[in-house]
């Protein structure tokens, strides 16, 4: 019997394992109706437990129990306990071996985790909890053991057939089947087995290590994709010699292999030398890919390779640690990716994706520390706040004791811990006994969830010429915490003269220093000032709170011109064109017609002039608040005024700044061959910028550039620009539309990645993507409903991405997407579970989306059986 209710397990009630698994040894036997899978599990009491464990019981879900053995004998049924989803042995000795054969159905498996069948290949997905799909097992991640894995199958259909570590043995059977064994050396624990089968074609290179060892590096994908594949390739050559070089860190096996598949939950994922990615993440062309996912590709190969060591070679004690792994490696590839492009841009772009999207999250009823004290289902906690705020604690880390210190204690942790299951409190630990310094009050950010909040004043003495800056800290109630410690709060500052120029704060010359932000209240003082000058806080978002200073709007263009911190000189232009947007929300609901402050459009008019400014950064200075973030700083979200008022400014500074714009799109004239080299990038992303902006012209002759972009675009970054650019005008005729819309499809109906952009184009259209539009597309014959990418393009585009048609009508989009996820929750949980997202935050929303968000919350909440993700979700949510 399945439990009545999900129920939420803790990370107070943590225990070793009774056993340990020494070695595992598995024998796959690959069939089109089904798989017989053979366990032999070397298994050992823990003796630390004593000897009051009699039994042994391990997890497993939708399998078919064919036979259990203890050392050579087989149990009768009346011998073990079968629940309904676990099993029980009786146990007489300290060590002994247990053979449990299994029938799965990988071909009936859409939830996709464990084993099952993506465009006809095999593939596994085991993190968190997917490994007692394939067998029944200790699946938890301190029980690490040494994996043998023999594959079989039609030799024909399945050429390809792998696992973790090296090929050892082949063979071929009478009737057309082979076989592959292969060893891993390294112990691990089962969320990191992998298994692929299929007929793939592969793209091989070799990375000699730093101690000369070769390895070989392989890539593989369904035939009609190995041309796609170099620049996955390359990125990860790259990857591995960047954590050689910032790291000391070396690859340990002599393979290295990433397999592309269609079907997949996720980004991608580590397992011991395969990784199995998402197509969308490992295939680029210039023809197929925009510049965003070239950089996507590199980021997450990079960040899966490096893994190998933050999550491998060192894995998690249990799920409660999840951030361990995931925050330190997004660090990781943060900081790889600012290596490779423009530094000041990820920055700006992490910044951005913390101050929506995980602010949004650590406001609302999911809202969790980095180290979640509980939850009911492990696969709901792969998120913003474990993996990016994750990375900004790390950061701030590294920021508190120095870069030095930083890696003293990430080479400590590695070697302290290597080879074991380990926790965030062992991190921390190592970087304070490696820097020495206290990150005793530090460790709050691991306990307590909620954006905290600082607020500056400050005050100018002439005549003693001493300034002073006061912060305060406070964390707003988040479920089950309502009042906070202080935190540990590193915040970066400087002070800029009335020249711009930032003043020497001590007295070697520094003109940036780090306020150690520790009590609730404190004062810093400077001395020998002769102005007042203008504070620039957080510099480089030096941690991930909310700043609150009341900054004039004369002084926020001024930042905009003189912050050497382009982190900051960016964060004031947004600061300033919300305020202006905010102001004509308000006038929308008053029913007025709001002037848009035109300090605001004269300084985007000197950002377009400044020739000085990095092209990259100045893309970004140009792009105002996102809806998504003007909702997430909106104190009651009006979602169709907030669309109306950004709108309308985005059309005013078209309009003021016209020429300026055109000039520079004609200067941006794109020349030669695509590269994915950042000074190219810089050049593209801000010609289509521009080209956005044009479109916003009533004005024919503006309308056909983008069309005419469209016709000549020599690769898909400026041709997904010129199609949004079309799509999204309000001045372009149905025919126009439909003409490009079509021509795309003819080119690309084949390449199932790019075609996700072509869904989502059109689903997060404001103008285009109403919610019946949307429903047609649901018929339309690339789409795929066993597609988490095609999911996500479509209905995420509609649900996440177009805030004026899911928000409009009488709740009827929201209806719509509870449907879709009552209807997915019986397909795929984790799939639908993310699709919930914009309606769990109802509660921010004015009363009648509201009241609409709530009830399709509820008819969710009533259906029977739902999945324990959904289930979490929804019930924590109402
Ligand atoms: N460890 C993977 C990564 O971040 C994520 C895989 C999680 N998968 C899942 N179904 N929850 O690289
Ligand atoms: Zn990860």
């Amino acid at each position: 019997m399945k439990d009545a209710q999900p129920r939420a397990i803790y990370l107070k009630d943590y225990q070793a394992p009774d056993y340990w698994i020494d070695t595992t040894d598995l024998t796959f036997d690959l069939f089109e109706d089904h798989a017989l899978v053979t366990s032999v599990l070397g298994v050992r009491r823990n003796e630390d437990h004593g000897e009051d464990t009699p039994e042994l019981t391990l997890v497993g879900i939708d399998l078919e129990l064919v036979s259990v053995c203890v050392d050579d004998t087989e149990l009768t049924p009346a011998q073990y306990i079968q629940g309904s989803e676990s099993l029980t042995v009786p146990v007489a000795s300290q060590a002994f071996s247990l053979t449990v054969v299994t029938r799965i159905r990988p071909q009936e498996n859409t939830s996709l985790e464990g084993l099952y069948k993506s465009n006809g290949m095999f593939c596994t997905q085991c993190e968190a909890e997917g490994f007692r799909k394939i067998t029944y097992y200790l699946d938890r991640p301190d029980v690490m053991s040494k994996f043998t894995t023999k594959v079989i199958a039609d030799k024909g259909r399945y050429p390809v057939l792998l696992s973790n570590g090296n090929d050892i043995a082949r063979g071929e059977f009478d009737g057309g089947r082979h076989w592959v064994t292969w060893e891993d050396p390294f112990k691990k624990p089962s969320y990191l087995f992998a298994l692929v089968g299929g007929d793939l074609e592969v793209v091989e290179d070799t990375f000699t290590t730093m101690s000369g060892k070769e390895v070989a590096l392989r890539i593989f994908t369904e035939s009609h994709n190995i041309d796609k594949c170099d620049h996955a390739m390359v990125s990860l050559k790259k990857s591995m010699k960047w954590d050689e070089e910032v790291y000391g860190r070396e690859y340990d096996l002599d393979i290295f292999m990433i397999v592309a598949v269609d079907h997949f939950n996720m980004g991608a994922m580590e397992n011991k030398g395969l990784n199995i990615f998402n197509s969308s993440c490992v295939l680029a062309s210039p023809d197929t890919a925009t510049d965003a996912s070239y950089q996507r590709v590199e980021a997450i190969v990079a960040h899966e390779y490096f893994h190998n060591w933050s999550g491998n070679r060192v894995t998690c004690r249990d799920w409660f640690q999840l951030s361990l792994k995931e925050g330190f490696t997004v660090f990781r590839d943060a900081e790889f990716s600012a290596d490779m492009n423009s530094r000041g841009v990820k920055r700006i772009e992490d910044a951005t994706v913390m101050k929506t999207a995980q602010f949004a999250e650590d406001a609302g009823p999911m809202a969790h520390p980095i180290r979640p004290q509980s939850f009911i289902e492990i696969s709901n906690f792969y998120t913003l706040t474990v993996y990016e705020k994750g990375c900004e604690v790390v950061r701030m880390i590294q920021t508190i004791v120095g870069k030095d210190n930083f890696r003293k204690g990430s080479d400590l942790y590695f070697d302290r811990h290597d080879g074991e299951a380990a926790t965030c409190e062992d991190f921390v630990k190592a970087m304070e006994d490696a820097s020495g310094v206290d990150l005793s009050q530090f460790r709050n950010w691991y306990n307590q969830a909620g954006t905290p909040v600082i607020t500056v004043t400050d005050h100018f003495n002439p005549s003693s010429r001493q300034y002073s800056l006061t912060i305060g800290q406070s964390c707003p109630a988040t479920p089950g915490q309502d009042s906070k410690l202080p935190f540990h709060i590193p915040v970066a500052i400087a002070l800029l003269d009335q020249k711009g120029q930032a003043l020497p704060l001590n007295e070697v010359g520094e003109t940036e220093q780090v306020l150690q932000v520790t009590a609730a209240n404190e004062t810093w003082t400077f001395d020998g000032l002769t102005e007042k000058p203008l504070p620039s806080i957080l510099r480089n978002f030096s941690a991930p709170v909310r700043v609150n200073y009341d900054y004039r709007r004369e002084d926020l263009v001024f930042l905009m011109k003189y912050d050497s911190d382009g982190y900051n000189r960016w964060d004031a232009g947004q600061r300033l064109a919300t305020e202006v947007i905010q102001d004509l929300v308000k006038g929308l609901l008053k029913g007025e017609e709001a002037e848009i402050d035109s300090k605001l459009i004269e300084a985007f008019g000197v950002v377009l002039a400044d020739e000085q400014l990095d092209k990259a950064v100045k893309t970004e200075m140009l792009r105002l608040p996102t809806e998504a973030s003007l909702a997430e700083q909106a104190e009651e979200i009006h979602p169709l005024q907030i669309c109306e008022a950004r709108s309308r400014v985005r059309k005013a500074i078209a309009v003021a700044h016209k020429n300026q714009i055109q000039a520079l799109y004609q200067t941006l004239e794109q020349k030669g061959d695509y590269s994915p080299e950042a000074t190219e990038i810089a050049e593209r992303t801000l010609r289509n910028t521009c080209l956005g902006y044009l479109s916003e012209l009533e004005d024919d002759s503006q309308q056909q550039l983008a069309v005419d972009q469209y016709r000549s675009a020599g690769n898909m970054t400026d041709l997904r620009a010129a199609m949004s650019a079309v799509i999204n005008s309000s001045y372009q005729s149905q025919e126009t539309i439909d003409a490009l819309l079509n021509d795309f499809l003819d080119r690309y109906k084949n390449d199932s990645v790019v075609m996700d952009s072509w869904f989502m184009m059109q689903s997060a259209s404001p103008s285009l993507g109403t919610l019946e539009h949307v429903k047609s597309l649901l018929e339309h014959a690339s789409f795929d409903s066993t597609s988490p990418n095609k999911l996500r393009a479509l209905l995420g585009g509609f649900a996440s991405g177009n805030m004026k048609q899911f928000h409009s009508g009488s709740g009827e989009g929201y209806e719509f997407l509870a449907d879709w996820i009552i209807t997915l929750d019986k397909q795929n949980p984790q799939t639908a579970s993310r699709l919930m997202t914009p309606l769990t935050r109802w509660k921010k929303y004015e009363p009648v989306c509201r009241e609409h968000m709530r009830k399709a919350l509820e008819r969710i909440k009533a259906v029977p059986d739902l999945s324990t993700d959904i289930y979490e979700v929804v019930t924590k949510s109402l």
